[in-house]
């Protein structure tokens, strides 16, 4: 039988426009595995109940990341590309996991503690964040995962689950691997602190040309004037130029920058023409998307029901082994 090419899944919670950090630290560097794994990627909308937006909103934020993934280049031909809430197979399974998992544990995740923190309402959804998330990677015997550092301990939350399962029931459940990215640290925003949509300080990477417009000129400066050289490597304009950018073409601003007599704004404009350039064509595929949102469901569910028969599978052996009587797939 032939070997099956390892599995990589990640799933995101449909929250809002994307920005460059977003953008080089989650999803080019996901889509650049899409050759060589076997990429699973799903739209984590039940885990996006748990925070205050509306239906509608949901709604329009999952459509948002739909059409970001398609532009950036997800290929729904060579991936799987499904919704959470279209595989309830994935509750079922978490129901079982929660009932490993220690309630001392869960209250040591970090997502909880930093809403109990923050004097948050606190629903179960928050508490049993963890559980759910094990489920998304335990149904479809994911080897690989990619996350942000912030998500390191749910993995390590996801491993202990199988672990305890496996335990107790013999070996049924797969260990996954987490691949944690550091880069988005690495994205600065427009104040010099990393880009957060919720710091507001982003460049997005779908913008109108008068957005990203706003957006550059925002990015705050040293204060040089025109004729000083200036420190290319202390300045944002430069960092995010460079991400963009070919090797040659950021060492020639970076020349610039030393030699003196180029200014700040001639770095802002020089990065608006560079994204325009680099995400012009994207664009275009992005706001194309948008305009089809019914095209976008029937390809989320059509994912969804391919995602479905490799769930109802795996779900079948996690009820054999734990005993129940479970349902007829
Ligand atoms: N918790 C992730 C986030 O907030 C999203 C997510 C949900 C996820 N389930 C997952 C990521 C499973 C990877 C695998 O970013």
């Amino acid at each position: 039988m032939a070997e099956r090419k390892r599995r990589v899944l990640t799933g995101a919670r449909p929250s809002g426009l994307p920005h460059l950090g977003n953008y080089y630290g989650a999803f080019k560097p996901l889509l650049e595995l899409q050759e060589s794994y076997d990429l699973f990627f799903f739209l984590a909308d039940l885990h996006a109940l748990n925070g205050g937006d509306s239906a509608a909103e949901l709604r329009q934020q999952s459509m948002v990341m739909m059409a970001t993934l398609l532009a950036c280049g997800l290929d729904p031909t060579k991936s799987l590309l499904y919704a959470q809430s279209a595989v309830p197979e994935v509750c079922e399974l978490a129901w079982i996991l929660g009932c490993q998992g220690p309630f001392g544990m869960l209250t040591r995740a970090h997502s909880y503690k930093d809403a109990v923190a923050k004097g948050l309402d606190v629903n179960m959804g928050v508490f049993n964040y963890p559980v759910l998330m094990a489920a998304d990677i335990l149904l479809f015997d994911a080897d690989v995962v990619p996350v942000g550092q912030d998500q390191k301990q749910h993995l390590e939350m996801t491993r202990d689950f199988a672990q305890r399962f496996n335990h107790r029931y013999g070996q049924v459940l797969h260990l996954p691997e987490p691949k944690i990215s550091d880069e988005l640290a690495l994205v600065p925003g427009t104040d010099g602190e990393k880009m957060s949509k919720s710091k507001h300080n982003v460049v997005s990477v779908f913008a109108t040309d008068a957005d990203w417009k706003r957006q550059v000129m925002s990015i705050v400066t040293g204060t040089q004037s025109l004729a000083e050289a200036k420190d290319p490597d202390a300045c944002t304009v430069f960092t995010l130029y460079k991400l963009l950018s070919a090797a040659p073409e950021a060492a020639a601003m970076a020349e610039r920058y030393r030699a003196g007599g180029y200014g700040f704004g001639h770095a802002k404009a020089a990065l608006i023409d560079q994204l325009k350039l680099v995400f012009g064509p994207m664009r275009e595929l992005y706001f194309d998307w948008l305009k089809r949102p019914d095209d976008m469901r029937d390809l989320l569910l059509r994912g969804s029901s391919d995602a479905r028969r490799l769930a109802q599978r795996k779900l079948e052996q996690v009820q054999a082994a734990v005993g129940v009587i479970g349902r007829p797939f």
